[in-house]
């Protein structure tokens, strides 16, 4: 990422929003929407055009679940820990796909095919313990599914580059 870029596009965003009321958290919404998440770089120019220290900015990314920190995988698995699935093994299922792709929640593999997050329902509670893969939604998985759902999308990012 080209730092003059990133820095352009700040002040575009801040200018935007500076007057309005509330501006910070849609100001970094803004950025989330143009990076796919608020990279560290656009946190620090925020900072600095906003005149407004870092650990403040830090404070609304990490207060709402919404705010990505690392950048989108190609792959974005969900898992639902809401009560159902929680309820019928998805731990187990967190479990599996950290051990088998190495990343913790909202992190996301070293080649930038899978990032991992945790909801709170998906709304198919029936279907219970769900994941989905993109738009993919998987139901009643067990955690020896889980080698199997993630095999398939290895082989598209292989296929596909
Ligand atoms: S608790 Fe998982 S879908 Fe509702």
């Amino acid at each position: 990422m080209i730092i003059e870029t990133l820095s352009a596009d700040v002040k575009s965003v801040v200018d935007r929003w500076k007057d309005r009321r509330g501006n910070l958290i849609t100001i970094l919404h803004d950025i989330q929407d143009r990076y796919g998440y608020v990279p560290r770089e656009a946190a620090l120019e925020v900072s600095r055009q906003m005149d407004a220290p870092l650990a403040r900015i830090y404070e609304v990314l990490t207060f709402y679940n919404y705010f990505k920190l690392q950048p989108p995988g190609k792959f974005n698995i969900s898992v639902c820990l809401g009560t159902a699935c929680y309820l019928k093994g998805a731990p187990a299922l967190i479990d599996e796909i950290r051990g088998i792709l190495h990343v913790e929640e909202g992190q996301t593999t070293k080649d930038g095919f899978f990032h991992l997050q945790i909801v709170r329902c998906l709304g198919c509670c029936g279907l219970a313990p769900v994941i989905t893969v993109g738009d993919k939604v998987y139901s009643a998985v067990k955690r020896s599914d889980v080698m199997d759902i993630i095999a398939e999308y290895s082989k598209d990012s292989v296929k596909n580059g």
